[in-house]
């Protein structure tokens, strides 16, 4: 008899961001500098205040309580204090990174089989999770012409089926880099209320939001308590990504109480990263002043670098520090390998991540690339500059031709 795997091992996705990366490390052995917009690995210190906790670390680095220590909980809770929201500590399980945390949220409020709504383009690990739990995730579209804001409640409704049990939101938006207005937020949660539904809103980008709006968390909508599950990272707010550190945050008992079993089997999450995450409450409230004006800086350049380029469509993202972008290429997959294959410019390539990786609906995505802006300025401009050249000369190398002025022209609305 032949040993065979599971079919969920089978239908679990490799992650469309790391495929490329051989291609990558070819081009760099060719002394080719690949210039990384393709994955949200900051660039930034993790702040001193934090890296100098792990000085602290015991003589035995034993399990914590499965739900973090109390002085993890207590710094999360004044961080959550800090944005004007009220959680208890047996509100909060501290998590192995929001991945963790959105494992347990998915698994707690669904089953297999079951049903959840997301917008596509989104994360492209949610899918990963969803298998892991057997859950299947219902895609609805968000427009790039609409800046990928939310689609309208009628097209949640029709998606609706006796199986669907959460709907899955991402605000601060990876991939889209949009940033969901309070109406749009209530409104779902909403429509999770009248149907039943729990809604677990993946808030890791929370600080990040530009051009002074502020991101509205579910868990400050009233009325909505019971059905909302937040996951949450210090990954990217303190560019500690290697940490492994998040939570989960839910004032619904019976979900709180089932992610805490789920801990409790893995017993604990990172001792060391809990010590480092009490160094979080030494910075002061410029510091996160300083992330955004930092990112929305990036963002500016990208965005007004990239937006000149002829044929290239975006609006200007508004938060998180990503943004998926339609280049006259036809084909993202084809382009994105191009670009460290056969192509570079003063002595750089970028690296992007296609988009049909954030669709689930096979065939969307196909003329858009995700760009991650986790560089320092210079870097971007380089970047600029080599997706200018790269542009037209992927469209003479594949034969596609010039681009016609008039949908230059009307791209660039
Ligand atoms: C939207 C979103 N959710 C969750 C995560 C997972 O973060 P963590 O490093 O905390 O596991 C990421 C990481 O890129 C992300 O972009």
């Amino acid at each position: 008899m032949s040993l065979q795997i599971s079919e969920r091992g089978r239908q679990m996705p490799a992650s469309p961001i790391r495929k490329l990366a051989p291609l990558a490390d070819a081009a760099k052995k060719r002394g080719v500098r690949v210039l990384h917009l393709n994955i949200g690995q900051p660039d930034l210190e993790t702040p001193a205040p934090m890296r100098r906790r792990l000085a602290t670390a015991p003589s035995v680095l034993a399990y914590t309580p499965s739900g973090g220590t109390a002085e993890c909980v207590a710094s999360l809770q004044q961080y959550y204090r800090g944005h004007g929201l009220s959680l208890e500590a047996n509100e909060i399980i501290v998590t192995t990174g929001g991945s963790e945390a959105l494992l347990f949220a998915l698994t707690a409020c669904a089953g297999p089989g079951d049903e959840a709504l997301v917008v596509e383009p989104f994360y492209t690990n949610y899918m990963a999770f969803a298998t892991m739990a057997g859950v299947r995730l219902v895609p609805l579209r968000a427009r790039a012409e609409d800046g990928f804001h939310l689609p309208p409640i009628e097209e949640w409704t029709r998606a609706l089926t006796p199986r669907t049990r959460l709907v899955l939101l991402c605000n601060p938006n990876n991939p889209t880099g949009t940033v969901y207005r309070r109406d749009e937020v209530e409104a779902v949660a909403a429509f999770c209320r009248a149907n039943g539904l729990f809604l677990v809103a993946d808030e890791v980008y929370r600080e990040l939001a530009y051009d002074g709006a502020k991101a509205t968390s579910a868990l400050d909508v009233e009325g909505a308590e019971e059905l909302v599950v937040v996951t949450d990272s210090l990954s990217k707010r303190y560019s500690a990504c290697g940490i492994r550190l998040g939570c989960l945050a839910t004032r619904n008992r019976q979900v709180w109480d089932a992610s805490l079993r789920m801990a409790q089997g893995r017993l604990s999450p990172p001792g060391l990263a809990q010590l480092v995450a009490l160094g979080t409450s030494e910075l002061g409230p410029d510091y996160e002043q300083e992330l955004v004006k930092e990112y929305q800086r990036r963002r500016d350049v990208l965005y007004e670098g990239l937006s000149r380029l002829p044929g290239v469509f975006l609006l200007k993202p508004e938060g998180a520090f990503y943004f998926i972008a339609r280049f006259p290429i036809g084909d993202s997959e084809d382009f994105a390998s191009w670009l460290l294959s056969d192509f570079s410019h003063e002595g750089a390539t970028v690296m992007v991540a296609p988009a049909p990786g954030f669709y689930a609906t096979p065939g969307l995505g196909r003329d858009e690339v995700r760009i991650a802006y986790v560089l320092n300025e210079e870097d971007l401009e380089a970047s600029v500059r080599v997706l200018a050249h790269a542009l037209p000369a992927y469209r003479r190398a594949r034969g596609l031709g010039a681009i016609e002025p008039a949908r230059a022209a009307a791209e660039a609305r």
